[in-house]
């Protein structure tokens, strides 16, 4: 093995790590679904909304990104003048894989009239098309702002898209994709735990099918669902979202107990996000190392996209309105 190629292990590569960030003026981002080892040495964990206001805020030279692509995609379309490395480039999304751009332009184009809401889960090109992003923490806020008589297309996700419009009254037309983590809990197997478990409240994420939404007594973002296990009442708790999240809560409120909702079969591992499993602690020194895999977006690409990004953060914060909208990425 070469030595560029030597990677240490234990202690001695958490200390690898330590020293890099501070050589390479690096900031440390992770998702709140990353393994616990790459939450506890991040400098910031967070739900999308929030990674993309530290990515735009940030003065490091370098974002390591413990996340998916589209995440990195975000950081860097919003920060361009810095180097951005994902520790694996093959961690993508379901979401972002159900929508090829040239389809999404079709189906913009079959519906002129619309405006395009679009969740962040989708790629750079798509976000180019889009008029507004959104985060599952922005986009309650973000809806409220458009009038009820435009006409939206809501894309990717027909789970956190359909939970909109049930919540909204609105009649948005919805892409048909999904996050294959969230689809993958049982909704009979929730209903066993919540009889084992009398009175333990379900929180939920919008990217649940409806069948699990109209089971939680908590539904939002990442974020949202971590407040609301530091607040709620009781001592057990059943988190329908990726049970990463659940080092959070145990190390906030280590009295309390979380529990993983269920698969299928009651046990599977279907519900861990196999893309943002496949960032570790040994690709994240070696991408601190060799500033690499890094993301890379030609210039007019990344400033349409850059619209839609800007409109989510202006509108999330609630100092726009909706503006003038028009079709981006043309
Ligand atoms: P949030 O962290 O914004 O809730 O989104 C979760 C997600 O989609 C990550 O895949
Ligand atoms: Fe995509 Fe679902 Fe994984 Fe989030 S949890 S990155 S939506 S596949």
């Amino acid at each position: 093995m070469s030595v560029a190629t030597q990677v240490p292990t234990g202690a001695e590569l958490r200390g690898e790590i330590d020293r890099l960030r501070k050589e390479r003026n690096a900031v440390i981002l992770a998702h709140y679904y990353q393994k616990p080892e790459l939450q506890d040495l991040a400098d910031f964990v967070g739900d999308s909304l929030e990674l993309s206001r530290k990515a735009a805020d940030t003065d490091a030279d370098v974002i390591a990104f413990c996340g998916v692509k589209f995440m990195a995609d975000t950081a860097k379309i919003l920060s361009p003048e810095k180097i951005v490395v994902l520790p694996d480039m093959e961690a993508g999304c379901s979401l972002e894989d159900s929508c090829p751009p040239h389809k999404f332009r079709a189906f913009r184009e079959a519906h002129p009239d619309h405006i395009a809401l679009t969740y962040i889960n989708c790629s750079t090109e798509v976000k180019a098309l889009s008029d507004v992003i959104v985060t599952s923490s922005s986009a309650e806020t973000i809806i409220s702002q458009i009038p009820e008589s435009q006409p939206i297309i809501f894309g990717p996700d027909r789970h956190l898209g359909g939970y909109l419009n049930r919540k909204f009254g609105r009649k948005m037309l919805l892409w048909p994709g999904v996050c294959i983590v969230h689809e993958a809990f049982s909704e009979r197997e929730l209903l066993k735990l919540k009889t084992q478990h009398p009175g333990a409240p379900v929180a939920a994420h919008p990217e649940c099918p409806p069948h699990i939404i109209d089971l939680a007594d908590h539904v939002g973002s990442t974020s949202s669902i971590l407040q609301f296990a530091k607040t709620f009442p009781g001592d057990t708790l059943i988190v329908a979202t990726e049970p990463h999240i659940i080092h959070q809560m145990e190390k906030a409120l280590p009295e309390k107990t979380f529990i993983g909702a269920p698969g299928a079969d009651g046990n599977c591992n279907c519900n861990i996000c196999p893309y943002m499993a496949l960032n570790t602690m040994e690709k994240l020194y070696t991408a601190l190392r060799d500033l690499q895999p890094r993301i890379e977006i030609e210039e007019s690409l990344r400033l349409a996209a850059k619209r839609s990004l800007d409109r989510m953060l202006e509108m999330a914060s609630g100092t726009i309105g909706l503006g003038d909208l028009g079709p981006t990425g043309d």
